[in-house]
């Protein structure tokens, strides 16, 4: 094993300063001993971050599903590979093991090659978090398709925009979802979706919710009589560790949401490493991971990372809050889970409700406890280390993005100690550094700037599907030769970070990345609708929520101000999806510009904090006056 598990803060220094000094050998080993491959690689790393081209274990041969399946069947074939927990608890969960995901995976992927998927096809996965989801994507991996999995709360034109922008053959959904008291048809935005959608050839519909469902002939096909009469022995296609392995789509602060693309080798290497030692994974433990595989957080650490190790992995199908806010921790006293992994924004949620709903639940298994996607507040980070870890479990801020592949920063349990709010130390072969605004690097301690990371990583995305160049200019150049996360950071006095937050016009809400950008677009075709601006602004549940400034049009002017903030609200949700609905909506006569036009939104998420003291300059501002009159109409 050597240098692949962590277990003191000595071994963490001295691995952390080799993975420095010499990258390559570093992951070399690892990735030699720990994974099945067809053919070794002939060079580690070949890379150029000021053109944004990076390759890893160039010309090596594997296929990611031998790794996370195959080869565990021979020590563990009846272990449970994955624990599936329906929404209703009436329902009884299913344990399925990696004797029975290997044949469930192997039908699947005979499935899709009978329907004409072949290798580096793109396959767009629209379900819910039910056993299917994670079937379809291994499928894919193991017949060399492209998978793009969509969040199934977008909306059927988000849906559309991302099928398109790859060029899908192939949508995988179901009849419809169960998300605690409701359920959604699911199908039926997949129809509204593919109106506007000429790539897709087939769908395949996996039954759930037995809801009525239209079948339009050639095109869909109920998914379980396609598996019934498939064989389920299915060679994995022989892929190169830089051939893709999916595409995840993440807002971006201007234009359409970028498809961010990761290849096959490096992603497994660095998600299983991760994975072993921000959760100490031992064999036996029952790990569970809340996020939905919509996210890169299920696909790197409730899929691959945990499957590669061997892991049982959870997948919940439901909601923290259904039937009731004990949810959560009624799935962990009887599933005995022994690392939790969860998000701010739903510890905040429940740390509301009584403490009831968690001190009458035994959670003495739990060993670790991690969170991510957005910066964990101090009382959120105390509520959950008193009431859920009882003060005995190292709690993980991980700090990582869809684009990174792996978690970046954080700690590693029993070895880092913890601090409340930080994201403390990077991982080994991560080289993270604050710039200032002129590009130069800060150095020392206790001091905070914007986070770039300095040398590449195996899970780092390739490129944006079909457009390299806004690939390069969103993340490599405004610090050349570093990649920019678009997050500030500070270092206090021993070298832990803190991430404060984004820098740039992404707006973290519940834990989703939201661009401004295409929220706007939403809101500006509502037909009395002129302009808008969107800020973030504080949220006690949420961590952030959505502000839009708006000013209508003549027409809009003589009506309803709370229909027309239905309306808007119900445009977004259309456009992209409820998770982007504005919390506040403020009709303007004017929004503060630049003399080059741009909108200063600054000055209106300062207005939308209530921080109107101190605004700062706005003499320089093309129409100052306006500024008076939306703190007045606030
Ligand atoms: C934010 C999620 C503070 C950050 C894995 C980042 C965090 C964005 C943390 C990526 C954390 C994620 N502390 N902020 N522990 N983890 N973020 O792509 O702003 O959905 O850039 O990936 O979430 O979100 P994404």
């Amino acid at each position: 094993m050597g240098s692949y598990k962590i277990d003191n803060l000595e071994q963490y220094f001295a691995t952390y300063r080799s993975s420095v000094e010499n990258p390559e050998s570093f992951w070399e080993t690892i990735a030699e001993e720990n994974f099945v491959w067809r053919k070794k690689w002939d060079k580690v790393l070949e890379h150029n971050l000021k053109e944004a081209e990076v390759k890893w274990f160039l010309n090596a041969k594997l296929n990611i599903t031998e790794n996370c399946i195959d080869r565990h069947l021979e020590t563990n074939a009846d272990k449970t590979a994955i624990l599936w927990e329906p929404n209703d608890t009436e329902e009884k969960p299913r344990h399925i093991s990696y004797k029975e995901l290997h044949e469930q995976v192997s039908k699947f992927a005979n499935v899709l090659r009978e329907k004409g998927i072949q290798k580096g096809d793109r396959v767009c996965i629209y379900l819910p978090m039910i056993p299917e989801l994670a079937f379809a994507v291994l499928a894919c991996a193991r017949i060399g398709a492209i998978h793009s999995v969509v969040f199934a709360g977008f909306s059927s034109t988000a849906l559309a925009t991302r099928i398109n922008d790859s060029e899908c053959k192939m949508v995988i959904t179901s009849d419809g979802a169960f998300r605690g008291g409701k359920t959604i048809d699911l199908k039926k935005i997949v129809d509204e979706a593919l109106k506007e959608c000429e790539c897709v050839e087939t769908v395949l519909v996996a039954e759930r919710t037995k809801s009525n469902i239209e079948l339009v002939p050639n095109r869909d096909f109920l998914l379980q009589p396609l598996l019934d009469n498939a064989s389920q022995h299915c060679e994995p296609e022989i892929m190169d560790a830089e051939d893709p392995l999916f595409i995840l789509y993440t807002s971006g602060s201007t234009g359409k949401p970028k498809g961010m693309l990761h290849t096959t080798a490096g992603y497994m290497v660095y998600a299983a490493y991760t994975f072993k030692n921000i959760f100490q994974y031992q064999e036996n433990d029952i790990y569970w991971c809340t996020a939905d595989v919509g996210w890169i957080t299920g696909h790197s650490y409730i899929l691959y990372g945990p499957l590669a190790n061997g892991a049982t992995t959870v997948m919940f199908e439901g909601v923290p809050s259904y039937p009731d806010f004990g949810r959560f921790w009624e799935i962990v006293q009887k599933h005995k889970i022994t690392q939790f992994y969860t998000a701010p924004t739903a510890i905040r949620a429940l740390a509301k409700e009584n403490l009831d709903f968690v001190e009458k639940y035994d959670l003495s298994s739990v060993k670790v406890l991690g969170t991510v996607g957005e910066p964990i507040n101090e009382e959120a980070w105390h509520w959950y280390n008193d009431h859920v870890g009882k003060k005995k479990s190292p709690i993980v801020d991980t700090w990582w993005q869809t684009e990174t592949g792996g978690i970046m920063i954080s700690p590693i349990p029993y070895v880092t100690p913890t601090k409340p709010t930080y994201a403390t130390l990077p991982l080994p072969g991560i080289q993270p550094g604050l710039m200032d605004e002129n590009g130069k690097e800060i150095l020392g301690n206790q001091v905070e700037g914007r986070l770039c990371i300095k040398f590449p990583w195996p899970s780092m995305a390739r490129t944006i599907w079909g457009n390299h160049q806004r690939y390069k200019e969103t993340y490599f150049t405004a610090f050349p030769g570093t990649y920019f996360t678009g997050d500030g950071a500070l270092r206090d006095e021993v070298g832990y970070y803190r991430i404060t937050g984004r820098v740039d016009d992404v707006i973290i809400v519940s834990g989703h990345n939201l661009g401004t950008a295409p929220i706007e677009d939403a809101i500006n075709e509502h037909p009395a609708v002129a302009e808008s601006a969107i800020v973030g602004f504080p949220h006690d549940v949420k961590g952030n929520a959505l502000y839009g400034y708006v000013i209508l049009k003549e027409i809009g002017e003589g009506r309803n101000r709370e229909n027309l903030k239905k309306e808007i609200n119900q445009e977004i949700a259309d456009k992209i999806g409820p998770i982007a609905k504005l919390d506040k909506i403020q009709f303007v006569s004017g929004l503060p510009k630049t003399r080059s036009g741009k909108i200063m939104r600054r000055i209106l998420r300062k207005i939308a904090a209530n921080e109107t003291e101190n605004l700062g300059d706005i003499s320089t501002l093309l129409n100052p006056e306006v500024v008076e009159g939306i703190i007045k109409g606030k």
